[in-house]
């Protein structure tokens, strides 16, 4: 899979793709990640990629041009799937979308910054808008960076079987049950009885109840 960002903060978004399971996937060939400074398409010697929104109001607004010359660059060069733009005025990232994106082959991810881009960028360009949660970033690239982290350890091979992701929560539309390790007993607290028994059957019993018993306490939304 090949993801192209495109960002005005570069230095932001790059760290997580140096470290730990994503740097594992690009290493392993299975993810490609490119980054592109939206700046580099700006206008004049300043580089100008903002301006202020017509109508008045504070906040500038990202200018259609630098962006579509960014895109069109990228899309003479192979076809994506699908062109993101991360903004909180969308619907929220969930599995089944994170799911459905670690299908494809090629993504743009564009990041705002300020009050946005302008619409004429949304209307023209993007397929999919992506919102990780009800609060408002300062930019899309941490978005973008907990998007990509989402759907990379998707990727079959990514993972090895000890982590997989077929037991993650949300997988089955639950939470995870309770997990354990050593000691079975720290302080008069003890493991509950039935992960020391062998019983595998059993075990995933009570695993499904827990699942269910959490998910029905904290995120009922979820069992509807
Ligand atoms: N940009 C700013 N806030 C955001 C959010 N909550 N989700 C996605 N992109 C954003």
């Amino acid at each position: 899979m090949r993801i192209d960002i495109i960002t005005v903060e570069p230095d932001l978004i790059k760290s997580p793709f140096e470290n730990s399971m994503m740097k594992r996937a690009i290493d392993k060939g299975l993810a490609e990640v490119h980054f592109h400074n939206l700046r580099e398409y700006g206008f004049g010697n300043y580089r100008q990629i903002d301006d202020y929104q017509f109508g008045g109001g504070a906040g500038m607004v990202l200018m259609i041009e630098p962006i579509a010359k960014c895109i069109e660059k990228l899309q003479s060069e192979r076809i994506y799937d699908e062109i993101i733009y991360m903004t909180p005025d969308a619907k929220t990232l969930n599995q089944a979308t994170a799911n459905t994106l670690s299908l494809k082959e090629n993504i743009i991810i564009l990041t705002g910054h300020y009050k946005g881009v302008d619409q004429r960028v949304r209307d023209k360009y993007v397929t999919k808008e992506i919102s990780i949660g009800d609060y408002v970033l300062t930019g899309g690239e941490l978005a973008a960076a907990v998007l990509c982290d989402a759907v990379i350890r998707l990727i079959p091979g990514v993972l090895g079987d000890e982590t997989s992701a077929l037991t993650d929560s949300f997988q089955d539309n639950l939470l995870s049950p309770p997990v354990y390790t050593r000691p079975s007993e720290y302080e008069g607290m003890k493991v509950p009885e039935v992960l020391l028994s062998g019983n595998f059957p059993k075990i995933e019993e009570w695993r499904s109840e827990q699942a269910y018993k959490r998910t029905k306490e904290i995120r009922p939304d979820l069992l509807d």
